[in-house]
């Protein structure tokens, strides 16, 4: 920004309200849901707005909703927001007027007003508008950003003297205006008693017959007023998403933005352009994200760890100097310091590998706690399962935890080892340092250091092939 960086403290408290224009149709998402809900790298595109503001705990922030109001306001409940309704939603000045009870009540409290479209905007941004805004002490202060082609955006007007005289919609501009570069983003702050009595002044007399918030812009200056812009050094922190490939371009350049602060963190991306991390996901320097690693959700991967490829991690914390390798999918749990996990492995909800512990190919676990040391190598189902340290856990093996109507528990002790193929009928015990012989069906609890054979006793009959082929040879003859 070409402003002075202004502290975060100077700009809070009970100094500042906000409100969110959240009620549009986005007709042009061509989506049946309200464009602010669609999801930006895992996140509704209206977040990413309140999470900007956040940190400045502007009170009250207002939401104005319309276009499925009742979605909007489910998805924000219990946030402390204050919801108003606009409908029918007849443009971004109407959308204001609808919280104008809410901001009026506070003359004395600086009103910023944001746009619900702008996924890339950030919380420094808004602090240093602010800031310039309070300095300035002007009736108005807006975002402004500079693009070659500024397409539909407002273009803000300067007069005579380099100052701003008004915003024109792309729609209303003539030809000139349409050259100008400097558009307006969509972030306003107000002093709440010009703007109050500008909305009394504001008409819907344009290309689209709506009430335009810019329009304000003009209402002010006409009524004597300066209305200053501040501008943003990188024009896309101020894109505003309105089709379906604008909202994908956004979440583009919040990963990669998200990716680059990763990075100067210390953490070891290997291809950003195949990479996604989500905003509540922590990832410590010195972990390694290989290619097409996709980490969600409250995910956290401490140092010296290593995902991927092609693995995705939902909500879910993966230790120091843990691997989980090629094709993984994780969900809701935990992997230790030290383990191993994959290639080809599912990790269901509540379920914890332990220290050093491996899971191999072909594992699936559910609700399940692999002790320290363990092993799943290959092409096994454990679910409800609690397993202790060092215990071998055959190929094939299979947890049978559910009859029907109920799961059930299957416990086994440290040092156990289960032979490949067998089968553990829950609920069940195998004891600390049991051994149960290859290809058993175990249904009964097998004590501490015993073994366990739950199959048929092999039957060998010497020559019995040779008589069989002799026998088939008569027949043909
Ligand atoms: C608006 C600005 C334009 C600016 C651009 C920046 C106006 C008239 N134009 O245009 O100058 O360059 O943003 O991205 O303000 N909304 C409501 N109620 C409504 C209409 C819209 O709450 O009746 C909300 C939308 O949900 C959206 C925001 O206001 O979050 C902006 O509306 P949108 O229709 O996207 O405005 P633009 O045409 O992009
Ligand atoms: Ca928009």
């Amino acid at each position: 920004m070409s402003v002075a960086r202004a502290s975060i403290e100077t700009v809070t408290s009970s100094t500042l309200q906000a409100v969110v224009l959240a009620a549009g149709k986005g007709t042009r998402t061509k989506s049946t849901r309200a464009k602010v809900l669609l999801p930006v790298l895992g996140q509704p595109l209206v977040e990413h707005v309140l999470r900007a503001l956040g940190p400045l705990g502007a009170d009250p922030t207002t939401l104005v909703v319309g276009h499925q109001a009742q979605a909007v306001e489910a998805a924000f409940a219990g946030r402390g927001f204050t919801f108003v309704r606009q409908e029918p939603p007849l443009g971004t000045g109407h959308a204001i007027m609808a919280a104008r009870p809410v901001f009026a009540a506070h003359p004395d409290r600086t009103l910023l007003v944001v746009n619900g479209d702008l996924a890339l905007l950030r919380g420094e941004t808004l602090v240093s508008l602010l800031g310039s805004h309070r300095r300035a002490a002007t009736a108005a202060t807006l975002l402004s950003a500079a693009l070659a082609d500024a397409g539909a955006y407002g273009r803000v007007v300067r007069g005579p003297a380099g100052r701003v005289a008004r915003i024109v919609e792309a729609k209303d501009a003539s030809p000139e205006e349409r050259a100008i570069r400097e558009f307006n983003v969509g972030v306003y702050a107000f002093a709440v008693p010009p703007l109050v009595d500008a909305l009394g002044r504001l008409r819907a007399r344009n290309a689209q017959s709506e009430y335009y918030l810019t329009d304000v812009v003009g209402l002010l200056v006409a009524a004597g007023h300066t209305v200053q812009a501040v501008a943003l050094d990188d024009p896309s922190e101020g894109l505003g998403a309105n089709t379906v490939a604008e909202l994908s371009d956004a979440t583009r350049r919040l990963r990669e933005r998200r990716l680059r602060d990763l990075m100067a963190a210390g953490v070891l991306v290997e291809d950003p352009a195949s990479t996604t991390v989500g905003l509540d996901t922590v990832v410590e320097a010195d972990a390694v994200l290989r290619p097409f690693t996709l980490l969600e959700g409250r995910t956290v991967v401490r140092g010296g760890a290593s995902v991927g490829p092609f693995v995705r991690i939902v909500d879910s914390e993966i230790g120091p100097g843990a691997q989980v390798l090629d094709h993984c999918f994780l969900r809701e749990c935990v992997v230790e310091a030290e383990a191993s996990v994959g290639p080809f492995a599912h990790l269901r909800p509540e379920t914890r590998i332990g220290p050093g512990a491996r899971v191999g190919n072909f594992v699936e676990l559910k609700k399940t706690h692999l002790g320290a040391g363990s092993k799943a190598p290959h092409l096994s189902y454990l679910g409800d399962a609690t397993i202790g340290p060092k215990v071998n856990v055959g190929a094939g093996t299979i947890t049978c935890n559910y009859d029907g109507v109920d799961k059930h528990p299957t416990r086994i002790g440290a040092g156990a080892f289960i032979g490949s193929n067998s089968t553990l009928v829950a609920p069940i015990t195998v004891g600390e340092g049991a051994y149960v012989a290859a290809g058993s069906a175990i249904t009964e609890d097998v004590p501490p250091h015993a073994l366990a054979l739950g199959r048929a006793r092999q039957v060998v009959k010497p020559g019995w092939a040779e008589r069989r082929r002799q026998a088939q040879g008569k027949k043909t003859e």
